[in-house]
């Protein structure tokens, strides 16, 4: 008794394979897709960021993944302890990533908030006489500030259960649950006059719009692949972390990185022909302008309550699967280095990022500039510290790490050399061109 040994806690880790897939897809599914995405690529000429985005995923999104799969793998520790595996400068940029998840949950939530306002109001009919009237300014103050701590208090309730009983848990059965509903909505979309409209504008694709604004195209896209597929926070090195088995971490990623993409094709292939159906145009939808045109989509068509349902449970469900990975990175981190017990952590650190989340729950300016800051600077940066590191630090072992379970030498020799070159310099491209228009 009193030994060093009986006071290192047994590492938890996931109960299967599917746990696994389950909460990284939880993760990377969520408003990302169904809120971002579209309103993204509204302000970008829609079908011209449809392409770029794309091509971002395959050269960046899915390499970068990996990388943070087998990082999490090879070092089974929290994103602060595995970069710190490479000496103490490294564990800077575990502790950079830690706080981006931080900084991201805290305005991810005041959306969250948004979502279960309009689910609730929804079920009542409260907003169907004039959406337009009824959410402005119900998207900063007080009542904000209310919905975002419910949401908040649902994340860290599942938090607290830990790895396999709330994490794995949760997502096995969200995941299924978002899909399905999402297809059966884009069904319903499909009947819309308009739908057409709606259909062009986001499929065909526009070079012309993609030549003539390069610079502010790349950027956006990259900052939305990794908004959109969990990276850059140390959220696929965490989860990865708690797989055990030696499978195949390509196929996973592929899963994810799938059904990702699938997801937010979906997206724009609901919301694109509700505006059209409303005739709204896309380009004026900022922010909160989205979920705002949705709901006077819902006012019109029939069956409108019941659709308004659906469709934000379904938002609210992706968005907390999501929340949950935010919030296990920090605390992951408290978890595996202090004896406290993890449902205390899991509610600190929640409150704190309830905390940081005022202002953007006030302000939708604030929550906007969080948002830029996140996905312009930090995500890009953690991806590029991930990118140098899977690289030139861990490098071979990485590409063993890769090449488990695979019976293909090419492809891992392929992909760190993918890495080292073509990640590195888009996404420090990315980085320059986003700093150079910070500093604007
Ligand atoms: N990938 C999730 C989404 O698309 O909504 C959530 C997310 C995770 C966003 C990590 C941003 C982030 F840094
Ligand atoms: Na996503």
């Amino acid at each position: 008794q009193g030994s060093a040994r009986d006071r290192t806690p047994v590492r938890e880790h996931w109960a299967s394979r599917a746990g696994f897939i389950a909460a990284a897809i939880g993760s990377a599914v969520g408003l990302g897709n169904i809120w971002r995405f579209p309103y993204e690529a509204a302000s970008h000429g829609g079908s011209a960021f449809l392409v770029v985005d794309f091509i971002a995923i395959l050269l960046i999104g899915l390499p970068a993944m990996l990388a943070e799969f087998t990082i999490g793998r090879r070092s089974h520790r929290n994103v602060v302890d595995a970069f710190g595996s490479g000496g103490r400068i490294w564990k800077l940029a575990g502790v950079l990533a830690a706080v981006s998840a931080f900084w991201v949950v805290s305005y991810y939530s005041v959306v969250g908030g948004w979502v279960i306002r309009y689910l609730v109001e929804s079920s009542s009919g409260a907003y169907f006489a004039n959406p337009a009237a009824h959410f402005s300014g119900a998207a900063a103050g007080l009542d904000a500030l209310f919905f975002t701590a419910v949401f908040m208090l649902i994340t860290i309730g599942i938090v607290a259960f830990g790895i396999e009983r709330g994490i794995e848990l949760a997502t096995k059965l969200m995941v299924p649950a978002i899909v399905v509903l999402m297809v059966c909505l884009a069904v319903y979309a499909a009947t819309l006059r308009g739908a057409g409209a709606g259909y062009e504008y986001f499929l065909e694709p526009d070079f012309d719009y993609i030549f003539s604004n390069f610079e502010t195209l790349i950027p956006a896209a990259v900052g939305e692949v990794l908004f959109t597929l969990s990276l850059g926070s140390g959220i696929m090195i965490t989860y990865a972390s708690y797989v055990e088995d030696s499978e195949s971490l390509l196929a996973d990623g592929l899963a994810v990185v799938i059904v990702n993409t699938f997801v937010g094709y979906l997206a724009g292939l609901i919301v694109f022909p509700l505006l059209f159906a409303q005739g709204v145009q896309p380009g004026d939808a900022g922010a909160g302008a989205i979920f705002v045109s949705i709901a006077n989509a819902f006012r019109t068509l029939p069956a409108g309550e019941l659709l308004g349902i659906v469709f934000y449970l379904v938002v609210l469900i992706a968005a907390v699967s999501s929340a949950i990975s935010l919030l296990e990175i920090p605390t992951a981190y408290f978890v595996d280095n202090f004896p406290i017990p993890r449902p205390m952590i899991a509610a600190g650190v929640g409150f704190a990022a309830f905390l940081l989340g005022v202002p953007s729950a006030l302000n939708t300016g604030t929550l906007e500039l969080f948002d830029s800051i996140a996905s312009e600077v930090l995500l890009p940066t953690g991806i590029f510290l991930v990118t140098v590191f899977v690289g030139w630090v861990y490098g071979r072992e990485a590409m063993a790490e890769l090449g488990e379970g695979l019976h293909e030498r090419f492809l891992p020799r392929y992909w760190l050399w993918h890495v080292r070159i073509v990640v590195l310099a888009a996404v420090g491209m990315t980085l320059l061109i986003s700093l150079a228009s910070f500093a604007n």
